[in-house]
């Protein structure tokens, strides 16, 4: 049985990335709803199993984050029904859940968000090893806008304490914060509310005792709001890597980026070109990307069984991106 550094480690360590298929039942369901597909039970476990089965995506996956309900499912396979953890293993994929509970407004925040969900997390932690998940992931929302002292730390706190737990459970911690990059801001402002946020995130996990060598940190990459003013994708590695440098000790395994709602080949880009200058840094810089890999196959598949194998093309396709990025190489471009 691997030790929890040596799992952290297999996430980022393979020339793989992460597929984040984690959605709420609600967010899922209004993906669904948007593509003309009813937002059933049925129809969000069909569309997982169709991102779980594609042959051959563990060459590019290393990883999927699960949901609660998705971590309860079947599978349909040749030899019948299989749990969506197992059926993960099988394909050579470790599954993850994600545990947190979505944002609430914080009290005195003025706007801010943070994320609930630790009360009986120790306890929920204990069911999902039992149930095979090998690592678990945690959200904290940052937006620049509302950004304060008071709402990093205790974001940063709430995601310490939730990767804390993970270590004691026998779980390895995916800790998301993720700064948001919706907005007008330029790159300069993402990078500072980046670089405080990063700086709290650390010192509470120091504090709370979570061992970097058995954690990934998944982050934002350093970029300007969507209606920012645009900069160069070598821009965007510059200051992701000032950041990265500045706070993350060099003892954790990976940093496995979200992709924030950039578009599979933008994300690529960004991704390739960090890479690229990255040569020499002590973490594995990959991807735990949701909607860049994700949101063309959903589109692609719009519920019909007759669309599933253009469905898996895309999705492997986008994977095949994501993984040539982790080598610094251009991506092609998308042919969906
Ligand atoms: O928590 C967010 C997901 O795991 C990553 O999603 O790549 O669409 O931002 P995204």
């Amino acid at each position: 049985m691997r030790t929890l550094a040596e799992t952290a480690l297999a996430l980022v360590d393979s020339g793989r990335g992460i597929l984040a298929a984690d959605e709420s039942i609600g967010t899922m369901s209004q993906r669904l709803t948007a593509e003309g597909i009813a937002p059933t039970e049925e129809n969000r476990r069909r569309y997982r199993e169709l991102l779980l089965t594609p042959r051959g995506l563990s060459r590019m996956v290393s990883g999927i984050i699960l949901c609660d309900e998705t971590l309860r499912q079947q599978v349909a396979t040749v030899d019948g029904n299989v749990a969506f953890p197992l059926a993960a293993k099988q394909c050579g994929i470790l599954p993850g859940i994600k545990v947190d509970a979505g944002t609430t407004s914080l009290a005195f925040g003025h706007g801010a968000l943070v994320t609930e969900g630790l009360d009986g997390l120790r306890d929920r932690l204990a069911e999902y090893a039992d149930l095979g998940a090998a690592f678990a992931k945690w959200r904290a929302v940052i937006d620049v806008e509302t950004a304060t002292e008071h709402s990093i730390e205790v974001n940063a706190h709430a995601l310490a304490r939730y990767a804390a737990l993970c270590q004691e459970q026998g779980i390895v911690p995916i800790v998301e914060p993720e700064v948001l990059c919706a907005g007008a801001h330029d790159i300069g402002r993402c990078e500072e509310v980046t670089d405080r946020t990063l700086a709290a995130v650390f010192a509470q996990l120091r504090l709370q005792k979570v061992e970097p060598e058995a954690m990934v940190l998944k982050p934002n990459l350093v970029t300007p709001g969507t209606t920012g003013p645009s900069v160069t994708p070598s821009h965007v590695a510059d200051a992701t890597l000032r950041v990265l440098e500045r706070h993350v000790p060099s003892t954790v395994p990976g940093i496995a980026f979200l992709s924030g709602g950039h578009d599979n080949a933008t994300a690529c880009q960004y991704l390739a070109a960090l890479n690229g200058i990255a040569v020499g840094a002590p973490w594995r810089l990959t991807y735990s990307f949701g909607r860049a890999l994700v949101s063309d196959a959903l589109h692609a598949w719009g519920g019909e069984d007759a669309n599933l194998s253009d469905a898996q093309a895309t999705l492997l396709s986008n994977c095949a991106r994501a993984a040539a990025a982790l080598e610094g190489a251009e991506p092609a471009p998308a042919s969906a």
